[in-house]
């Protein structure tokens, strides 16, 4: 990707939300450098065509129910004895509404995934990673968690909130053990999800408030997650890496 050559080679890697968007193509990225990629999602479909295409493993699990993350994980773990990197990158909410019109179901459903999910692989994954000479958290946070400035969704901006300080504990529990937890946050990366959420007039005030003036690509967040993975990154922990153009600056 881009100029910088990255080699994972016999590296495990663990990618939630695999079969499309963002999680799609770090699925592509990791295997492109060598790395043993199993992605989880619950599209099975998408999710084995993307491992066919890249030579990856796909569970089919769904990040919210602890049995299907403890059998997943324990897949991994027989086959491989150990984690290296474990992406939380399932995510995302497809309504936008306001504190007002959000249901409980959708208030769950939303944290369930964006907060409860990250939790659960976090948690099966702490004594694979504990086997790793370089064990990685990364998980993706939201704009939406470190600020309002446009129309999201409550759950979503609450749950992302939770999760950047979730990442920041982990990072304080397994820094003696070598194990790093950084956040990537982008703002607006241009998948087909984001495409469904957000209509054209939207996303055309969107781009206008963005310095850089463009809308995130797919690649631009996978090369923070490799940069993040890799040994280069040893000795940041617990941050928020904010990836977004320039459309909020902290
Ligand atoms: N795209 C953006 O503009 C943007 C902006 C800020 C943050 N993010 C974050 O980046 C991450 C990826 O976003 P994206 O736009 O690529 O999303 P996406 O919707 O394109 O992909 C999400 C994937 O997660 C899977 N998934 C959904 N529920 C699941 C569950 N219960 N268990 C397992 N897998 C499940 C979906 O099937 C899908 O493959 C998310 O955490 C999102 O919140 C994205």
């Amino acid at each position: 990707m881009g100029n910088v050559t990255w080699d994972f080679t016999e590296k495990v890697v663990v990618i939630t939300g695999s079969a499309i968007g963002i999680g799609a193509g770090a699925v592509r990225a990791f295997s492109d450098a060598g790395a043993r990629v199993y992605g989880l999602d619950v599209d099975s479909t998408r999710g084995t065509q993307v491992a066919a295409e890249t030579g990856s493993t796909f569970l089919a699990c769904d990040i919210t129910d602890r049995s299907a993350v403890v059998t997943a994980f324990a897949e991994i773990g027989e086959a491989t004895s150990r984690l290296d990197v474990l992406i939380n990158n399932a995510g995302g909410f497809w309504e936008q509404l306001t504190t007002e019109t959000t249901s409980e179901t959708e208030w769950d459903k939303v944290i369930d995934l964006n907060l409860k999910g990250v939790f659960l692989c976090s948690q099966q994954a702490i004594p694979l990673l504990r086997e790793s000479s370089s064990g990685r958290i990364i998980t993706l946070g939201s704009l939406a968690g470190q600020t309002t400035m446009y129309r999201s969704s409550p759950p979503y901006a609450a749950a992302k909130a939770g999760v950047q300080a979730l990442s920041r504990v982990l990072a304080y529990e397994l820094a003696a053990e070598g194990i790093t937890s950084n956040v990537i946050a982008p703002s607006a990366v241009l998948t087909d999800r984001i495409l469904e959420v957000r209509g054209p007039e939207e996303r055309a005030r969107t781009q206008a408030t963005i310095p850089l003036g463009r809308y995130g690509e797919v690649d631009d967040i996978v090369r923070w997650m490799l940069f993040l993975a890799s040994e280069e990154s040893a000795y940041m922990t617990g941050q928020i890496v904010t990836v977004n153009g320039g459309r909020f600056m902290a």
